[in-house]
């Protein structure tokens, strides 16, 4: 007789057979969740035009792709192979997508939340960007990364960046960016996108609040639990929102580690990050969770990157919001980026499947991805940037940029 454990893995084994693709796990996470859970991963700010606009904004873009190139030779793996260079170190990730910092994973996978999330990421050799609001400690995250890299994965080239809200109380985050830096982290990103909570009307309607033994673990570790202080953070985070430009010196002065800007929209902006002496940019407005009616990320992209086209500091670009296909990442690239960062699609992942639903997710992009590759008569990452295959039927430019 089969047990009750054989029979969920039997189930799981038949259902993820039918999982295909990033939607297929959005449905499926839809019916695994609780409602306030999934409204929280889900929605967006306002009447979610943003967010749906992130979507639309790459299915509007058509590809036009390349005939005749010889795209035998494209099994190989290393040929989307995406490197990033900042400061003096190169990173090499297995192709150009990056897991977006995302809070609270332990809502999607109570028992091991940001643990499994780093397992997926160093099986599928890419950057996990790890949240100020995890519901994990950063040192046990970074501790499971070395962990199953020297038990599971020693070819993997999978690193750790660590996404900073910067606090009221800037001792606060001093204390976190040098945890991060004392811990292993490679990076640190800076998302300026949230100077105040988003209007995110759905979580209000549930009434959402954070079911027992699950917390921002980062925010409240060096505090007595019980302290007033641990109290104001458990179901809050007081944001900075006096943050400004002139802060980053500020910033710049206490870590030695890269610094990368999350929320990038305008051109002004991206050029401006360049004359701070920022190592990066994530064209980003928070999965539409913020300003709504704000740009759709994509559509932002060409004019940010004209903005800093001329720039002697060069820099790196990454786009996130809305990508759920190989084709998607593919634009992006073509477009200028130097890869993609998914939040949704891995959390939809953990939900269904933990740490294997979140390769899985990762699996199934990379695999489109390498397919559109070829479909667009493109061998390397290189190709894909200087054949001009993208065209925007929304702008009087009909050609990329
Ligand atoms: C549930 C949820 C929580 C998020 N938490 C954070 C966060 O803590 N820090 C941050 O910089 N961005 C956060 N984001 C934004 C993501 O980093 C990313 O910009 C966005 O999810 C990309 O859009 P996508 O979900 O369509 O891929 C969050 C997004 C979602 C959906």
């Amino acid at each position: 007789m089969e047990n009750i454990e054989e029979k969920a893995n039997k189930y799981l084994t038949k259902t993820s057979r039918a999982l295909l693709n990033v939607e297929d796990y959005h449905q499926q996470a839809k019916q695994v969740l609780p409602q306030m859970i999934y409204d929280f991963y889900s929605t967006g700010s306002d009447d979610q035009l943003t967010l749906n606009d992130n979507l639309q904004g790459f299915r509007r873009l058509k590809l036009r792709p390349k005939i005749l190139i010889d795209v035998s030779s494209h099994s190989t793996e290393n040929s989307i192979n995406c490197q990033t260079q900042l400061l003096n170190s190169t990173t090499i990730i297995s192709f150009p997508c990056i897991i977006a910092p995302t809070a609270l994973h332990r809502l999607a996978n109570n028992e091991h939340g940001e643990l499994a999330t780093v397992r997926a990421a160093v099986a599928c050799s890419t950057i996990m960007c790890v949240s100020t609001t995890a519901s994990t400690r950063m040192e046990l995250i970074a501790e499971e990364h070395r962990r199953h890299i020297k038990t599971n994965y020693p070819q993997s080239t999978s690193q750790l960046w660590y996404q900073l809200y910067v606090l009221k109380n800037r001792q606060h985050s001093q204390k976190l960016i040098e945890r991060a830096e004392k811990c292993g982290y490679k990076a640190l990103v800076l998302t300026v996108d949230h100077c105040h909570l988003g209007n995110r009307e759905c979580d209000v309607r549930n009434n959402f609040s954070l079911p027992n033994g699950i917390q921002t673990e980062n925010l409240i570790d060096d505090h007595d639990y019980d302290s007033e202080f641990a109290k104001a953070y458990r179901n809050t985070v007081p944001i900075d929102s006096s943050l400004s430009w002139k802060d980053l010196k500020w910033i710049q002065s206490i870590t030695s580690l890269p610094l990368i800007i999350k929320g990038i929209i305008h051109p002004d902006d991206a050029r401006e990050a360049i004359k701070q002496g920022i190592q990066g940019i994530i064209v980003s407005n928070h999965g539409g969770r913020q300003l709504d009616t704000c740009l759709s990320t994509i559509d932002a992209l060409p004019d940010i990157m004209n903005a800093i086209r001329n720039e002697k500091h060069k820099i790196d670009v990454y786009i996130d919001g809305g990508i759920r296909r190989g084709t998607d990442i593919l634009k992006a690239v073509a477009l200028g980026a130097k890869a993609v960062l998914i939040g949704r699609p891995i959390l939809w992942g953990l939900a269904v499947n933990g740490a294997q639903g979140a390769q899985n997710v990762m699996e199934i992009l990379k695999k489109e991805f390498q397919l559109a590759m070829m479909l667009c008569g493109c061998r390397t990452i290189e190709d894909i940037i200087k054949n001009d295959l993208v065209v925007m039927n929304n702008r009087n430019n009909q050609s990329k940029l």
